[in-house]
């Protein structure tokens, strides 16, 4: 097959990471007889430097014309970076939301497992964590407070800031619709979190998630409130298998779901519209701190370009081999060092991609 595949390398650690990514795709290419070619486009600070914003409208377009789009990270260290003296809508945040509605990206899948070899890293007791947990958060990505009207004002000489939270029914549907879909090929659990106690946006959430239920029996639905959500997550994950959610929520239900891994080093995205093209990237952030020095753990961008392959591409084989080369190198005992533990091999960015791509077969 002939894959057309955006690069967006980005900010901080994110050149290094993907270019290891694209080491395991291109093993994958050869191994199994595709043909990848990759273009390279500007995205966050990068971009503000060299174009003065953080998304031009020739990089949306070269995006739009691959068949999916991999992505490292963008951002930079908020309290010391020139980018955060700018206005909000010139930083590097404001280019991944403006790629993420240009290209209609509104389902958001992020997996989260318990890599059995890591469970020495994960912070929960023992009791908790030697049940294990495979999850998967099926987050809105396009609406909700992100996207909503918002502004600052003085009335009498206090300011007052506005954000507004909004989604309407189809919004709602085609994401439910996602998760029920998802749930299907997992363990047909979807636990629906919202805040209907309060907010008028989950009751309606609610409503919606009930209606698109019934169309599949096979599935369980619960409901969850989000506050209960967050502890649920540390008391007992292995409770969860497709949770479905809106923006912010699922915004900050997923950064505590990949701590609970033992590494946000580990966590690959899917970001999709209703066809098959894609935006992929690792759930964790830039990491300036550590940008260029070869420690940076590549495997969530390396699991990113898997997901790439299973769901733009159809290509599970290929997909199942990147996720064995990952499984085999713990097996074998090499870490980065974010996820480094006794008896074991550390390496660094480059040779961790090195190890994955030898081990694709
Ligand atoms: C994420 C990030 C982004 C988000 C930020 C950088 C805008 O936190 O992908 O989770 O909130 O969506
Ligand atoms: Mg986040």
């Amino acid at each position: 097959m002939d894959l057309r595949i955006t690069c967006i390398p980005g900010d901080g650690i994110g050149p290094e990471i993907v270019a290891e990514a694209k080491k395991v795709l291109n093993k994958v290419a050869e191994v199994y007889g595709h043909q990848m070619q990759f273009t390279d486009i500007l995205m966050g600070g990068a971009s503000i430097d060299a174009c003065g914003v953080p998304l031009t409208d020739e990089a949306i377009a070269t995006a739009k014309a691959a068949d999916a789009v991999l992505m490292g990270s963008i951002g930079g260290n908020t309290t010391t970076s020139p980018w955060y003296k700018l206005p909000p809508n010139l930083r590097p945040e404001a280019g991944l939301l403006k790629i993420r509605k240009a290209l209609n990206l509104f389902a958001n899948l992020r997996p989260a497992y318990l890599y059995q070899e890591l469970s020495g890293a994960c912070p929960l007791k023992e009791e908790i964590s030697s049940k294990g947990f495979d999850m998967l958060i099926m987050r809105e990505l396009t609406g909700g407070l992100y996207f909503g009207e918002r502004k600052t004002v003085e009335e009498n000489g206090v300011l007052k800031a506005i954000d507004t939270l909004t989604y309407d029914e189809n919004e709602i549907r085609r994401i439910a619709i996602k998760g029920f879909e998802v749930a299907m090929k997992r363990r047909k659990k979807v636990t629906s979190v919202d805040k209907a106690n309060v907010l008028d946006s989950s009751r309606l959430w609610r409503k919606v998630v009930e209606e698109v239920a019934k169309e599949y029996p096979e599935v369980t639905l619960e409901h969850m409130l989000v506050d209960n959500c967050a502890m649920q997550l540390v008391k007992d994950p292995a409770q969860f298998d497709v949770i479905l959610t809106e923006n912010m929520f699922g915004d900050i239900l997923s950064d505590e779901a990949s701590m609970v891994t033992g590494s946000i080093g580990m966590l690959s995205s899917a970001s999709l519209n209703d066809t098959k093209f894609g935006l992929y990237e690792p759930s964790h952030g830039s990491a300036p701190d550590i940008a260029g020095m070869d420690i940076a753990n590549p495997i969530a961008t390396i699991l990113s370009a898997s997901m790439m392959l299973r769901y733009s591409f159809d290509m599970d084989k290929e997909a199942d081999a990147i996720d064995a080369a990952v499984r085999q190198v713990l097996q074998d005992g090499f870490r980065t060092g974010d996820i480094m533990s006794e008896g074991c091999e550390k390496v660094g960015c480059k040779r961790m991609g090195d190890l994955i791509a030898e081990r694709i077969q």
